[in-house]
């Protein structure tokens, strides 16, 4: 059981970590404004459990979701992080932990997120990374038992928070977004068409699903390789009228 478990993880992936690595980059101060915001878009609605997505891969997800992750525990809070991309899964790289078991496994054994999840060595942060990988993804995440599973995580840890694979390819991330309390949309600023993010939103509203904010992620291409990752920069928009707006 998480409770139970020594912290396992090294930090490896130390750039992809900022928020842990870094504290004080602005990088990790935008993951924290993006904490700040999602905690307000819940105020009048339970926000236990949170899908970050995307419209195409590569805009960023797992990079949110770990450091999201991150500033959630330094805060205070008992934090689980899922590896929900059961196709490209790179959670237990950046936090560099095993992936023998995990989501796959304590979905197909009936098993508390719990029990299969990792600490790490950030206090309150645990990780269940995505496990083998199984054939059918898609009707993995999108089974009742995900569903049940995710309800009981909620009273092991105050929050939630899934990695997905991008909306466009595969129907995972939208079965998700059903079952969450909200959906935090990162945006590659510069590389994703408007059509297709306004795609991506359409697709989200269409299962019921709640955007609580969306996060620009911008990376100063010309200063890419010349710089360190603080110089890459995260600006977090919300609306906490009605974040579908945005
Ligand atoms: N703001 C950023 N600045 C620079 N590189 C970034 C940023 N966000 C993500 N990356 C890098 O871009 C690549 C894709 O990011 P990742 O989080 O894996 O995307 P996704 O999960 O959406 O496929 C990774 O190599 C990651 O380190
Ligand atoms: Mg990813």
């Amino acid at each position: 059981m998480a409770r139970r478990a020594k912290p396992a993880g090294t930090v490896t992936a130390v750039s992809a970590l900022v928020a842990h690595a870094d504290p004080k980059s602005p990088a990790a101060e935008a993951y924290r404004t993006l904490r700040t915001s999602i905690q307000f878009a819940g105020l009048d609605h339970k926000c236990r459990t949170v899908v970050v997505t995307s419209s195409s891969p590569g805009e960023g997800k797992s990079t949110t979701v770990a450091n999201f992750g991150v500033v959630s525990a330094q805060a205070g809070s008992r934090v689980l992080v899922v590896d929900s991309d059961l196709r490209r899964p790179t959670l237990h790289r950046i936090f560099g932990l095993g992936n023998a078991r995990g989501l796959s496994t304590a979905l197909l054994e009936g098993l508390p997120f719990a029990d299969v999840a990792q600490a790490t060595a950030i206090p309150n942060l645990f990780v269940l990374t995505s496990g083998p990988l199984p054939p059918n993804p898609a009707e993995l995440v999108g089974a009742m038992r995900m569903r049940e599973c995710l309800e009981a995580a909620t009273t092991d840890f105050d929050l939630v928070l899934l990695d997905s694979p991008p909306i466009v390819s595969v129907s995972d991330a939208l079965a998700l977004s059903a079952i969450t309390d909200g959906v935090v949309l990162v945006i590659r600023v510069g590389k994703i068409p408007h059509d297709v993010v306004r795609r991506a939103v359409v697709q989200i509203e269409s299962v019921k699903g709640r955007i609580l904010g969306v996060l620009m992620n911008s990376v100063n291409m010309k200063r890419e390789g010349y710089y360190y990752d603080y110089y890459r920069y995260y600006h977090a928009y919300y609306s906490p009228a009605d974040g579908r707006r945005r």
